[in-house]
């Protein structure tokens, strides 16, 4: 039987720089997505897939990400004089209970498996789920929840996939597909990045991760992959072997918000899933067909 995952780390370190100057003073991970920032739909994701334990891997300048997961007393109070119970109950609802929250700073920008490393001693012994906020999924059930359904029978590791355009494989990590029945995926390899050319396949990882724990003994090597980085994929591949890896075609739509396109569409879908803003939404778009 498979170890249930409680734990999931977000790797909220990274700078951000394509959005500058909005993310100059702000954590990216706190850009909204009509009301509701990137980093609250992360975790709500993983809370709804039974995740207890929220470990961030933070930075220098992420602290409004600490502040929007605790209480703000001040403003609290004021929407209870208010009367403004609706939203009082929104804004508490986001807050993990005492304990169940974690900080710990990536340092230095070494690379995304250098992020999970970090949270190594959070880990302890444990399966784990990676989430990157950047990887907005509109899901019913959730991404992850999808994920931990699937990871009940195959175990090992377990990656959210998507196919992508052949020009654009080196933007992801692509598996090096053995099987796939459109559902699951096993993978006999995995590499990150990796030109059109070069690619095994197009099927790509998105932001979604459920790994065992051997996986930290792998980075403590702290090899340097692509781009001269740390990377969680050569981690993963390292593992195929001991650790069989799947891929997921999870059932739902992936905004890439990393980049000012991808999040206008993410903007955009999102607001057209909120039922007082549907047909306003709708005229607006109107407008510039
Ligand atoms: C990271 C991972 C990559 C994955 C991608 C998903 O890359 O290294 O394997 O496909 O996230 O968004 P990044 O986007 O941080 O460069």
């Amino acid at each position: 039987m498979t170890k249930l995952v409680k734990k999931a780390i977000f790797p909220v370190a990274g700078q951000g720089t394509r959005f500058l100057p909005a993310t100059k003073a702000m954590p990216k991970e706190m850009l909204p997505v009509v009301d509701i920032p990137l980093i609250q739909y992360a975790v709500e994701e993983a809370r709804d897939a039974g995740i207890e334990e929220f470990i961030f891997v933070t930075g220098r300048a992420k602290s409004a990400i600490e502040d929007h997961f605790d209480y703000s007393y001040e403003l609290e109070h004021l929407l209870q004089e208010q009367g403004k119970t609706e939203i009082l109950s929104t804004v508490r609802k986001v807050i993990p209970e005492a304990g169940r929250v974690s900080y710990t700073r990536q340092q230095k920008p070494l690379g995304l498996g250098h992020a999970v490393w970090c949270a190594r001693y959070h880990i302890k012994n444990e399966p784990f789920a990676v989430l990157l906020a950047d990887d907005l999924i509109l899901a019913k059930p959730g991404c992850l929840k999808q994920m931990m359904a699937t990871y009940d029978k195959v175990g090992g590791n377990l990656v959210a996939v998507e196919d992508v355009a052949k020009e654009h494989t080196d933007r992801y990590g692509i598996l090096d597909v053995e099987t796939d029945d459109g559902i699951i995926a096993k993978a006999r390899g995995l590499v990150e990045k990796p030109k059109p050319a070069d690619a095994p396949s197009t099927l790509s990882i998105i932001g979604r991760y459920i790994l065992q724990p051997e996986i930290i003994s792998y980075l403590d090597r702290q090899e340097k992959g692509a781009g001269g980085e740390i990377q969680l994929t050569d981690a993963i591949a390292h593992s195929i072997g001991r650790t069989p890896l799947h891929g997921q075609h999870f059932d739902g739509t992936r905004y890439d918000c990393g980049n000012q396109l991808g999040f206008l569409d993410a903007n955009i879908a999102f607001s057209l899933e909120r039922e007082n803003m549907r047909d306003g939404v709708k005229e607006i778009l109107k407008k510039y067909s």
